[in-house]
């Protein structure tokens, strides 16, 4: 199986957000990723529950929501989870990771870590009981539009071998940051499998999503 979409709704067009959101599902994008920001652990403020519930009225896919807060276990109630979901909460933001990572999983979601550029693979060591999805920042989050931090690709290598070695090799590797058609082939080579397309890789302007979607699609085939 190839590697799976997930459209980032921040760098959608707001204006035509429901047209979007119809374009994607038609296009069999298989999450819909949300950036959900608090000014704190990162410098911007983006989404919030209000939206991703109002969104769940228009469409099925399954959710992939990215907690970029401090202190994730704190919000992880206001959140609508559903069987099937994402969640990635950033290993930087808690010291209670495992605990949140349970809370996300008794809810029948996907537990994820999210890691940022610079958090080593190697922290995930004691918790891949918990993780169904391993996040890599491939640039450091908060705002979309940005260069890929170029040692992010040698990690996604790392992380690949690391889990296959320690019997993990189930737990899938998500890629968030840049990931264009060109970036998301090599990072495909190096081992993800889950690709969140943002601005760089689907949401371009002048040009339509199915076209960009297929684009993405044959890149990590
Ligand atoms: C970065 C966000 C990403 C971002 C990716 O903090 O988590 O989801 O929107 O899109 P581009 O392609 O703009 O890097
Ligand atoms: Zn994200």
């Amino acid at each position: 199986m190839g590697g799976k979409i997930s459209p980032s709704i921040m760098c959608a067009d707001f204006r035509r957000l429901e047209e979007n959101i119809n374009l994607l599902e038609k296009a069999g994008v298989e999450y819909l990723h949300f950036d959900i920001m608090d000014g704190n652990f990162v410098p911007n403020f983006a989404l919030g529950p209000d939206l991703v519930r109002t969104i769940r009225e228009i469409t099925g896919i399954p959710f992939d929501i990215h907690l970029m807060v401090r202190h994730p276990e704190n919000y992880i109630d206001l959140f609508d989870i559903r069987p099937g979901d994402i969640v990635s909460v950033h290993q930087e933001a808690t010291v209670h990771l495992q605990k949140t990572l349970q809370k996300i999983k008794d809810l029948g979601a996907r537990p994820s870590v999210a890691l940022n550029p610079a958090t080593p693979i190697y922290s995930i060591e004691d918790i891949m009981d918990d993780i169904a999805v391993v996040l890599i920042m491939t640039v450091n989050p908060g705002f979309a539009g940005q260069m890929l931090v170029p040692a992010t690709l040698k990690k996604i290598a790392n992380a690949k071998k690391y889990l296959g070695e320690a019997g993990y090799g189930h737990v899938e590797i998500e890629v968030d940051g840049n990931v264009s058609c060109e970036n998301a082939r090599k990072m495909r080579e190096a081992g993800a499998d889950i690709f969140v397309a943002g601005s760089s890789g689907i949401f371009i302007k002048g040009r339509d999503l199915q076209g960009c979607v297929d684009e993405l699609r044959r890149s990590i085939a």
